[in-house]
């Protein structure tokens, strides 16, 4: 029996509509490479941050920002507790996911040499396929030939709550209402830029998950990639 090919999947979608939590899940059970491409977005910020080069009134020093982007490492490191980010070779993971960052992400993501520099990086992580990456534009600009891609929503209350659910459990807790904010801001900025907006790419499958469990959303995605696999490979699924 010849073994099947490695393909990459990407995973597109709104903010905390859970696409980290399928694809996570998918790589594990495929024995995929996970990359979560926000997080890569979420330590250029908080780099940008630390040195200075956001203002109060959170508009970015672009010029500053583009002229050291390409030099700022970002890793993924996977330790027993799951997969972290390293930022120059620092475990960034838990500063990534706070509000503060959530707050300033969208308008960094939207500067041309960010998106550059970032894309180039993630085009490398998939040049060997055998990939499950999820973000804004994995389908549309970063791997437009991938070979299975998924479009996922959900209301942004559904989305809020749920985001707001994980601030909390990583004892970093805000205010609903707050979170809500964040979340339709965030969506705009990224559904507006010039660049790479967040859409749908004409061929990814749709999920609207607000009324779903993760087993069922697990189990949805499952059969897609296995029927994704199985045209591929020329068989009946
Ligand atoms: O976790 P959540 O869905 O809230 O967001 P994320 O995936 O961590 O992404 C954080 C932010 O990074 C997004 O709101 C976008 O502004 C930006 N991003 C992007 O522009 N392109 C990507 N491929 C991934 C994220």
């Amino acid at each position: 029996m010849t073994e099947n090919k490695k393909i990459i999947v990407a995973i597109d979608g709104y903010s905390s509509s859970g696409k980290s939590t399928m694809a996570k899940k998918l790589a594990k059970d495929l024995g995929y490479r996970y990359i979560d491409s926000g997080a890569m977005y979420r330590a250029v910020t908080l780099y940008a941050m630390e040195n200075g080069m956001i203002a109060p009134d959170g508009t970015v020093d672009a010029e500053a920002l583009g002229a050291v982007v390409g030099n700022i490492r970002i890793d993924f490191a996977v330790t027993p507790e799951g997969q972290h980010t390293l930022l120059d070779g620092r475990d960034v993971e838990h500063l990534i996911r706070s509000l503060e960052v959530s707050n300033h992400v969208s308008p960094v993501a939207a500067i041309h040499t960010v998106r550059q520099a970032l894309t180039a990086q993630q085009q490398r992580f998939g040049a060997e396929k055998g990939i499950v990456m999820d973000g804004r534009d994995i389908g549309t600009t970063v791997f437009p030939n991938a070979e299975m891609k998924v479009f996922v929503t959900a209301s942004a209350e559904k989305r809020a709550h749920r985001r707001y659910l994980e601030l909390q459990q990583n004892g970093t807790p805000s205010p609903y209402e707050d979170v809500l904010k964040n979340v339709i801001e965030r969506d705009r900025i990224d559904e507006t830029r010039a660049e790479s907006p967040l859409r749908k790419a004409p061929d990814a499958v749709e999920l609207d998950n607000s009324d779903m469990s993760l087993p069922e959303q697990e189990k949805w995605l499952m059969e897609l990639f296995n029927k994704t696999e199985a045209a591929i490979n020329g068989r009946d699924c």
